[in-house]
């Protein structure tokens, strides 16, 4: 079946609740009930597939495991409470003290955190790099890379295809599919081993749940991470949100060919602009990473990052001429988050990667799916206004 079928019917034949309701009731409940005790002990025994505490499994949650795990082509999938949770519990279960990390130098904020301080107290010794450079000698001695393509917030493009050529096939490789989604890019099938999701963003597409989602290709490792760490951590997805995202996911496709389209006008639109020095849109052919995007993306997205030129009626600093614009937007909304049908607008330097070497002059648009003669008439007016 294709992506939109799969988005909206998942397992076609599987029953979640045993209702036949188009639409599952919500599993809002913490534990279920065995009619005897040794029924219990069969099911502590995997020697059945009963629910048994919400913590570990439950119908809302497995019907999105099931439909990512397809979307993705991956073997399984984990739901988590959200992205940062399952970066988090992924990146706890593959360790052990005195491994070693290797990551793009480019992530979300929460994520070079986790990277760049957590994990080092634990004792595992974690490199942030520039893996668009990376070669066979700087690739030695890791057990696993983690990155983002396309990288928050300066869209950074990594071939995975190349990366797994470099690297060998012992290293496992992680990829943040957040950005692109399954419509767009399955890492699981560019040499990745794992894919993570903020389902917060455009799977759940309305701003209204927070989640994230493992995705692995070793059936395996399932219950390694959802026993052994997920449900030990306690970072386990609420099911409301599970029926959120389950409900986001029948329109995913449609949302991210509306994001896309209206991402691509907007960057042209920058582009050509005479107060614009710089976009960051992987569908520009002027970007870095654009022949790159073109072979294992199939389109490039709805998040474009631009700097504004210097020397506007004496607004002086990169910062300033930032944060004036952003200010002068009606429409976008400044808010962190993205892949919401809302537009929104942040400074990465001064919020989600406050601290992070991203200069100050990145202004980060999450673009929307409102009328993009709307969209573009707020950034006119913004630009002419500075
Ligand atoms: C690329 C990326 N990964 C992970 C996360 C973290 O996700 P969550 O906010 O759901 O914990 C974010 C959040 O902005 C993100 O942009």
């Amino acid at each position: 079946m294709k992506t939109k079928t799969l988005s909206i019917h998942g397992l076609n034949n599987k029953e979640y609740s045993g209702n036949k309701e188009l639409t599952p009731p919500i599993n809002q409940t913490a534990t279920f009930y065995f009619d005897s005790i040794e029924e219990g002990e069969q099911t502590f025994e995997f020697e059945n597939n009963q629910y048994v505490y919400s913590r570990g499994r439950n119908p809302n949650l497995e019907e999105l495991e099931d439909k990512i795990t397809l979307l993705e082509e991956g073997a399984f999938a984990v739901s988590f409470s959200s992205g940062m949770g399952a970066i988090a519990t992924l990146l706890m279960s593959l360790f052990k003290s005195g491994d070693n990390l290797l990551s793009h130098n480019i992530v979300y904020g929460s994520s070079h955190n986790f990277i760049a301080n957590i994990l080092p107290q634990y004792g595992i010794n974690t490199t942030m790099l520039d893996l668009r450079k990376l070669d066979r000698d700087m690739a030695k001695g890791y057990e696993v890379i983690y990155l983002e393509t396309p990288a928050n917030p300066t869209l950074d493009i990594i071939d995975l295809r190349k990366l797994r050529e470099i690297v060998g096939d012992d290293t496992v490789i992680i990829v943040d599919n957040t950005f692109a989604t399954p419509i767009l890019q399955q890492p699981l099938l560019l040499g990745a081993d794992f894919v993570v999701h903020s389902a917060t963003k455009y799977i759940g597409g309305h701003g209204d749940a927070i989640g994230g989602l493992v995705v692995g290709k070793d059936k395996e490792f399932e219950s390694i991470l959802r026993f052994g760490y997920m449900c030990e951590f306690g970072t386990a997805m609420a099911p409301f949100n599970a029926w959120l995202f389950n409900r986001g996911l029948k329109t995913l496709e449609y949302r991210i060919k509306g994001h896309c389209q209206n991402a691509m006008e907007i960057a042209k639109y920058l582009e050509a602009h005479e107060k614009v020095k710089k976009v960051y849109y992987p569908g520009l052919p002027s970007f870095e990473g654009h022949l790159i995007a073109e072979k294992q993306m199939k389109n490039f997205g709805g998040i474009i990052s631009f700097e504004i030129i210097e020397g506007i009626r004496g607004i002086g600093s990169d910062e300033e001429r930032a944060i004036t614009f952003v200010n002068n937007l009606k429409l976008f909304k400044i808010a962190v988050s993205l892949g919401d049908t809302e537009s929104l607008v942040e400074i990465p330097a001064k919020m989600t990667h406050k601290g992070l070497d991203i200069k100050p002059s990145i202004i980060r648009l999450a673009v929307g799916l409102e009328d993009i003669e709307d969209l573009i008439e707020d950034i006119e007016q913004a630009l002419e206004n500075l």
